[in-house]
């Protein structure tokens, strides 16, 4: 996915587009520009790689004017090269889009009879080429621009600036999101409060289909059909701590680190006494036959571990899907379904495409999110937030653990409701629960260890991880952070899985990471890795004291965490997990918090 700004400015707006975009970095960072109307012109100016690259070129090219865009760029169609760097320009109309238009390929055959060629292999210039075909045949921009988007399909949150119009952007969304800032004589447009967080708190989030007309005397609001329409004007307060790292070197340590704080505050936020409270409307339990439960990615993994608890403690089935899976395999959904989905951003793609095709279908559609305005909270009956604060590495750390800390009270809710709890356990098992923050606080402080192995590890060309029971997930979660940041191969697997076939890969040159708490599963999980070391396999043991203790000898590194009870490891687990990847990387030396090719939430398919 991408990031978008427009600035209508008081003062020169390049520097104000250029801060936009450092908090916009995550959502991409291929390539980045921008442009501003000047004396009635257009010019914009582009570089490849990091934002860095466009601020260097604009010390030596500044750019001057009042009224602005800009973009960083997660490459969606053509290279990432200056080239296909947006904003894009066709004639007199610049502009610079987050999201992918499926039909621009028709589009282009059309303009292309008008003996229009593209410059770009991107999607984005076909875009500008159609509002400036519409401009040439005589439609004023406004016009023009709305024309355009009637004949657009597919997802897009776009930004368009006009030759000779110093007062003018118009704005539109559909299937990715888009926010307007309200300043005094100011206005702006941005994917996300963070990104105007700086210049205003006074947002309005345009609604699926929603298109603008903003003037700095504020901004003009039409739905799909061309109807003027109201939409709330929000205070979405962003504290400068949650917007930048806090002294941590990286967003993803700041977050790491964060995870006892902001656990001990989700649960705040659910907890009153021994009661968990949902928002409104709820969940009623008893009325649940089955759980769907429908993510991507590190959220798909929540959703696995889940699946442990709702039907261990509370004996609801549950079936967990890959939503780019679910959403093409249409799955029927019976009566007596509820459709959970998890996502951080609330925005990935697929995920939201899943929740479409089940409303309508299963009776509740809810959802586990960390952006509470995100286009899935607002498409959910029942929309649970994960009180993660701002979550700006791309590898998500804080947030998979909010997420499970949710789902988790969400099963103890369900437990209890159809009679499968007594107060007594539920009592001791959220009194557990409470006192998880300072389990984190302990396992931080083993961070000399875990990055004495980290290190080790780093020098490997491929790694396993392995897990029983509600750490095989955790294995899965833990591979996939290794390997988005540090770029080294990893996979994971269910322990008893390993002799059906991966036991193939053991040898000297491959670490075998083993997340095993001293549970009722450890002993089987010895088995395994004794079978790995008779291998010459090296592996590294995370568990207790008493596990590693058990393990005995021969283990290549272990990493001691405190003694948690086996219904609530998942959540403690995950941090050495986070921190072995973090410190990999560190190692290799790769970009903890923008990994090469990925993007914070994959707004496109
Ligand atoms: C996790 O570290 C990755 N960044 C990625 O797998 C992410 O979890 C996935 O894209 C889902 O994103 P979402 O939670 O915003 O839907």
């Amino acid at each position: 996915m991408c990031g978008i700004v427009g600035v209508l400015g008081k003062h020169e707006v390049a520097p104000m587009l250029v801060e936009a975009l450092k908090r916009l970095e995550y959502r991409g960072y291929d390539s980045a520009g921008i442009a501003t109307v000047n004396g009635g012109k257009l010019d914009r100016r582009r570089a490849v790689g990091k934002l860095v690259n466009l601020q260097d070129l604009l010390v030596h090219q500044p750019l001057a004017g009042k009224a602005g865009i800009g973009h960083t760029r997660w490459a969606t169609h053509g290279a990432p090269t200056e080239r296909n760097a947006h904003p894009h320009r066709a004639g007199k109309v610049s502009v610079v889009h987050n999201g992918i238009i499926e039909n621009f390929r028709e589009l282009r055959a059309e303009l292309a009879e008008c003996g229009l060629a593209p410059e770009t292999e991107t999607d984005t210039e076909t875009v500008a080429m159609l509002v400036s075909h519409y401009l040439e045949s005589g439609l004023p921009p406004v016009e023009a621009a709305s024309k355009a988007l009637g004949r657009l399909e597919g997802a897009f949150a776009l930004a368009f600036l006009f030759d000779g119009e110093e007062d003018l952007i118009v704005a539109a969304r559909k299937g990715s999101p888009l926010a307007i800032g309200h300043g005094s004589g100011e206005m702006f447009v941005g994917s996300d409060a963070i990104a105007l967080a700086p210049m205003t708190d006074r947002i309005t989030y345009l609604e699926e289909g929603d298109w603008a007309v903003v003037t700095r005397a504020g901004a003009e609001i039409f739905d799909e059909s061309g109807a003027p329409v109201q939409r709330e004007e929000k205070r979405v307060r962003l504290d400068q701590t949650q917007v930048d790292k806090a002294g941590y070197k990286h967003f993803m340590a700041k977050e790491i680190a964060q995870q006892p704080t902001v656990l001990a505050e989700a649960l705040g936020a659910y907890l009153k006494g021994d009661e968990i409270v949902l928002p409104s409307p709820g969940l009623d339990f008893t009325e649940v036959d089955r759980l769907v439960l429908v993510a991507c990615g590190t959220a798909y993994y929540a959703c696995l571990t889940a699946k442990y608890w709702f039907e261990k403690l509370a004996r609801i089935p549950v079936e967990v899907d890959i939503a780019s899976e679910f959403r093409y395999r249409e799955p029927p959904v019976t009566k007596g379904t509820v459709a959970l989905f998890v996502s951080q951003s609330g925005e990935t793609a697929d995920t939201l495409a899943a929740l479409r095709y089940c409303a309508g279908r299963a009776d509740r559609i809810a959802s586990v999110v960390n952006v509470e305005t995100s286009t899935i909270a607002r498409e959910s009956d029942l929309a649970l937030p994960i009180h993660a604060g701002v979550e700006v590495g791309v590898a998500s750390t804080k947030a998979f653990t909010c997420q499970l800390n949710v789902l988790l009270l969400l099963a103890i809710k369900a437990a209890e409701a159809r009679g499968r709890m007594a107060a007594a356990e539920k009592s001791e098992l959220l009194a557990q629960l409470r006192a998880l923050p300072g389990l984190f606080n302990a396992a931080l402080d083993r961070d000399g260890a875990i990055a004495e192995a980290a290190r080790k590890i780093s020098e490997a060309r491929d790694v396993l991880f392995l897990g029983r029971g509600m750490m095989y997930p955790l294995a899965l979660e833990g591979a996939l952070k290794l390997k988005e940041i540090s770029y080294i191969h990893a996979e994971a697997y269910a322990s008893g899985e390993l002799k059906h076939g991966p036991i193939a890969l053991i040898d000297k040159s491959v670490p075998v990471i083993v997340m095993a708490p001293r549970d009722g599963l450890f002993d089987k999980t010895v088995s395994n890795m004794q079978e790995v070391m008779a291998r010459g396999g090296k592996v590294c043991l995370i568990s207790d004291a008493r596990g590693i203790e058990e393990a005995g000898d021969g283990i290549w590194q272990s990493i001691p965490l405190p003694d948690v009870d086996e219904r609530l490891a998942p959540l403690l687990y995950a941090l050495p997990a986070q921190l072995l990847a973090y410190h990999a990387a560190i190692a290799k030396g790769t970009d903890v918090d923008q990994p090469r090719n990925l993007a914070k939430s994959v707004t496109v398919e």
